[in-house]
């Protein structure tokens, strides 16, 4: 696992940004798998400003986003149909033929779950897996424990996601269940990008790195994946106990691009 402890969200921001256009300029049609919520917002904002400076092109990659509400439509405003548009792909070179999200309104959800998991296997896999951790160590909408070898499926939310869901949008009536990617199937991506920015978040980061490996925290499965890289800025990683080594390690990997 590399973890990165940057000195701001926005350096946290554009640090996931270099790592997503990295990976687009070796490979332009790259599978992205992608996260809503407010934590990726400011990386896609960096995403749209170096696609409309001619910096990085969308034209050929394809994305698949980890999860969508059940019996929400796409073109519902809580829909996160509709916030991706609202934040990346409206206003990026992307073709929306190449942008998959489960299908919230399926009439058989199950069958859409297991079809979008298919699907993600049958276009090649997940190059670059973007997550970012709720509160209570949910990754995805794969709350604590959810098995650790879960496949795409319907979840229920829990109370703790409900009202985070909830918060500053009075009017937004939260959906109770969700499809999403399961752990398993976010453990087949290449790589994961993990960010997390703020002190809300800084237990479900220090148990999601150093904790046990467990359903408890469904975000500890990172443990388990080879190529992993959380970025964090220090109010997230305020609870970690090896910060001294992950100093280190930065140190090391300044000196090696120095010489
Ligand atoms: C949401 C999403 C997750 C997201 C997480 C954290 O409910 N399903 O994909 O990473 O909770 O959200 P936020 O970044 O807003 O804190």
């Amino acid at each position: 696992m590399d973890v990165w402890i940057l000195e701001s969200a926005q350096a946290v921001a554009v640090k996931a940004a270099d790592i997503c256009a990295e990976l687009i300029q070796a490979k332009p049609d790259a599978r992205l798998g992608l996260a809503t919520g407010a934590t990726p917002q400011a990386l896609y904002a960096e995403l749209v400003r170096r696609n409309q400076l001619g910096q990085l092109s969308f034209a050929r990659v394809e994305t698949f986003n980890l999860d969508e509400y059940l019996g929400v439509g796409p073109n519902q405003p809580r829909s996160f149909h509709h916030a991706m548009r609202d934040s990346l792909f409206d206003h990026v070179d992307i073709d929306p033929i190449n942008t998959h999200l489960p299908a919230g309104d399926a009439a058989d959800p199950a069958a859409e779950a297991a079809a979008y998991d298919a699907l993600i296997k049958a276009r090649g896999g997940i190059d670059l897996q973007i997550l970012g951790i709720g509160r209570n160590g949910h990754i995805g909408f794969n709350e604590p424990g959810s098995s650790l070898r879960s496949r795409t499926r319907v979840k229920t939310l829990s109370r703790a996601t409900l009202r985070d869901n909830q918060l500053g949008k009075p009017d937004f009536e939260a959906p109770v269940m969700a499809i999403t990617m399961g752990i398993g199937t976010i453990l087949d991506a290449r790589a994961l990008l993990v960010l997390a920015t703020g002190w809300a978040k800084a237990p479900a980061v220090a148990a999601a790195l150093e904790g046990p490996l467990s359903a408890r925290c469904p975000a500890s499965a990172i443990q388990l994946h080879p190529d992993a890289t959380v970025v964090l800025d220090p109010a997230a990683a305020a609870d970690l106990r090896l910060t001294e080594y992950y100093e280190l390690v930065d140190r090391a990997r300044r000196h090696l691009a120095s010489h």
